[in-house]
């Protein structure tokens, strides 16, 4: 019996079992999504089963749909996806500006996209789609997943619509959920759920969520946490492209504006990810991208740890993932600017057995379109980090 693979960087292989053994391919099947062959072969009465999993397999490129293309994650889709090597962009939807060339209406996009705008129109979008990217305000996206789903497309939904379960959103976002179905999205903390993998809708995460979670979950599933206080600070990108009072100039220059302070619908899902107790308070600050949040993480009894060992312990729970930077220092937010890192670092206060973990992530690519744009690979069986291994952007 002979398996061939095919693997441009080794060429050629086969293996022979043993010469006396006969045997046939009785099938075959290619899970382009997956990059997996699975070949069925035929041994006297028996089929086996011989799957293959490997990158070399010629796919052709993903089509991907982005729902809100003319928002800051939409337009930060379109600035990632345009480089991605196995990603053409099939449709983008404004309804403002449909009919209009994406890259008139927004010029840093001239010319590496031809497309004009469309108007939302779900059939056409998932028909010409393998991805749908949705990046429209919550509320609005429970109106396109259903029909999306319903025609077959693999959906990222960027919106808070899909991230909690349904009796748990009604609450906190004060809202009647209009998916009549739990769909039971996957939490696309790309880290800490593998299960992305195959998953059909991705609820990516909130970008406050995003580096708060990231900073302590190997204190909290290493079962060392009482208490958690998050503090962030976040620019003022993360509210969207509508103009505010907030984000008026003359109110956020050289200011630094606390809002929700004890009751930002972000910390529901903090709790549903980290199962103790959680604090959090957001603050806006004069800047465009960025979010820093500072963990304040309160220890169990008897649960101190040296520097070195927390850093062991951050090292071993991160082994692998790229996109985590463990810093010798404390991170700052120009380090991760238009990246998809997490930065993550600690100081240890001894006296009220207290650790201070510092993360910064850039809000619109680790903690949104980026984040998306990993999940995505995972799920079409990519390495995670096509399209997004690039340092940041300094000064
Ligand atoms: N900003 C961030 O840092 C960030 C990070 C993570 C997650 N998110 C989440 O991602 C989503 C998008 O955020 P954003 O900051 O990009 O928002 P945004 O700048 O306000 O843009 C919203 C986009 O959605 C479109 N849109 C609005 N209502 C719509 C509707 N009913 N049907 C179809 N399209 C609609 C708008 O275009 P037209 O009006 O022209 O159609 C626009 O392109 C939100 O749910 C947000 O919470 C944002």
């Amino acid at each position: 019996m002979t398996f061939i693979t095919s693997d441009p960087g080794q060429g050629l292989r086969s293996r022979k079992r043993s010469r006396n053994t006969t045997a046939s391919v009785h099938d075959c099947q290619v899970d382009l999504s997956k990059n997996k062959l699975i070949t069925y072969i035929l041994h006297s009465t028996k089929v086996y089963t011989c799957e293959v999993k490997t990158n070399y397999i010629q796919q052709k490129m993903i089509e991907a749909g982005i729902i809100g293309g003319t928002g800051y994650t939409g337009l930060e889709l379109i600035r990632l996806l345009v480089r991605h090597p196995q990603v053409t962009i099939s449709v983008v939807t404004s309804r403002r500006y449909k009919g209009k060339k994406v890259s008139d209406v927004n010029p840093h996009l001239f010319p590496f996209i031809e497309l004009d705008y469309e108007d939302v129109d779900t059939k056409e979008i998932a028909d010409r789609s393998d991805i749908v990217f949705v990046a429209v305000p919550h509320g609005s996206a429970m109106e396109y997943v259903p029909a999306l789903r319903e025609r077959g497309a693999r959906v990222i939904d960027l919106s808070a619509d899909y991230r909690l379960k349904r009796a748990d959103y009604e609450l906190v976002y004060k809202r009647e959920h209009k998916d009549k179905e739990e769909r039971n999205a996957v939490y696309g903390l790309t880290e800490l759920h593998p299960e992305v993998a195959d998953a059909t809708l991705v609820a990516n995460p909130g970008c406050y969520p995003t580096g708060a979670i990231l900073a302590v979950a190997p204190l909290v599933k290493g079962g060392m946490v009482k208490q958690v206080v998050f503090d962030s600070k976040s620019g003022i990108s993360g509210a969207g492209a509508e103009p505010s009072e907030t984000s008026h100039f003359p109110n956020l220059a050289e200011n630094i504006i606390p809002y929700q302070v004890t009751a930002h619908r972000h910390v529901a899902e903090m709790r549903m990810e980290l199962p103790v107790n959680v604090s959090f308070t957001p603050h806006v600050i004069p800047t465009i991208r960025g979010i820093l949040t500072t963990a304040h993480v309160f220890l169990n009894e008897n649960m101190s740890k040296t520097h070195e060992e927390l850093e062991a312990m951050y090292t071993q729970f991160y082994a692998g993932k790229r996109f985590i930077r463990l810093r010798k220092g404390l991170p700052s937010l120009g380090a991760v600017r238009g990246t998809n890192f997490c930065d993550i670092g600690f100081e240890i206060e001894e006296e009220s057995n207290r650790i201070v973990v510092i993360s910064t992530i850039d809000n619109l690519v680790k903690g949104g379109s980026g984040q998306a744009i990993q999940n995505m690979n995972v799920m079409f069986g990519l390495d995670e980090g096509e399209g997004l291994w690039f340092p940041g952007l300094v000064p």
